[in-house]
């Protein structure tokens, strides 16, 4: 495969084959992102004819892929038309296929209907990971999402209309300290009102310094320490009433890995954090050498 990169995917989807049939996000404006803003990785299509003699090589290899995840930042931003043809190639070319799965903006869901994501997942695209990051108006603003509370759970309702699945991200700390309480509380009712399949926190960093995250939030933002992390890990999942929902913080950007389902593992899930904020050095953490994107 010949891929620009960088190239990212969840971490879920590590034994996954990677498609990249588009090249960066199309949007690209949110201010903590900073993944596809080289000069290398602006936004662009892939040919169809492209994808299909890469799929063509990989079926003349033998290997029998069963996963397979659509690159880059938003590969749902293609049309239902161009995505059924992709789906078409991928099962004329590698019929062992069980599931495909893609990063999808809310707002790339907003011209298809649910009937025509459910053709998607007969086709076999039947998982989004969808980065709300938060289900507060006003952090989404600051941060430049470019989606509201309103139209992130609009996008994972016709997800689940369409009986397909969705794994959520939050982003914790993406508020910093002065909105810290509204961004959980807030992304913790996006949730239950969405009840999402999947849900994973990760923590906001910045790899290329804070500046132009900074100018977002008018100079004000203060990151929040390791403490006041956990502090808000806390609300998140207390305010959460989820049904079924298989909850991970385990991305390398987490100190605290938590895992568990919601709402099963709940209690157990609040006490591991308690224990990190109450007594600290009886949980293990990740040290900073050991975190990553
Ligand atoms: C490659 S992006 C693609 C997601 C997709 N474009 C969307 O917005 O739904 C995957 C996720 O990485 C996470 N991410 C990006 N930049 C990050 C940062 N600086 N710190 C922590 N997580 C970050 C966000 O949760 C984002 O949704
Ligand atoms: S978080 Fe998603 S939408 Fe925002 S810039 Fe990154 S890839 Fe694009």
């Amino acid at each position: 495969m010949q891929y620009i990169e960088p190239l990212y995917r969840p971490p879920s989807e590590a034994r996954s084959l990677i498609l990249q049939v588009t090249n960066g996000c199309s949007w690209n404006h949110c201010t903590f992102c900073e993944m596809y803003t080289q000069p290398q990785k602006i936004f662009q299509l892939k040919p169809l004819a492209t994808i299909d003699a890469e799929l063509e090589a990989i079926a003349a290899t033998g290997v029998a892929v069963r996963r397979v995840f659509l690159a880059d930042g938003d590969a749902m931003t293609l049309s239902f038309r161009r995505l059924r043809d992709i789906l078409c190639s991928i099962n004329k070319y590698l019929p062992d296929v069980q599931r495909v799965a893609s990063y999808c903006l809310p707002r790339n869901l907003l011209h298809k209907t649910a009937a025509e994501l459910a053709e998607l997942r007969e086709l076999g695209l039947s998982l989004y990971y969808v980065g709300c990051e938060s289900g507060d108006d006003l952090v989404l603003a600051r941060v430049r999402k470019g989606e509201t509370y309103e139209s992130s759970l609009a996008a994972l309702q016709k997800i689940k209309a369409a009986g397909s699945k969705s794994s959520v991200m939050i982003l914790n700390g993406l508020g910093g300290n002065r909105y810290s309480q509204q961004h959980a509380v807030n992304s913790a009712r996006l949730m239950n009102a969405a009840q999402p399949d999947y849900l994973s926190t990760l923590v906001v960093s910045f790899p290329l310094g804070v500046q132009r995250f900074q100018e977002g939030f008018g100079g004000e933002f203060e990151a929040l320490e390791q403490r006041g992390l956990f502090t808000e890990m806390h609300t998140l999942l207390s305010e959460l009433t989820l049904a079924q929902t298989i909850f991970r913080s385990d991305h390398a950007s987490n100190y605290l890995v938590l895992r568990g389902t919601l709402g099963k593992d709940k209690q157990k899930l609040l006490e591991i954090v308690a224990s990190a904020l109450d007594e600290p050095g009886s949980v293990t953490l990740r040290q900073e050498w050991q975190r990553g994107l």
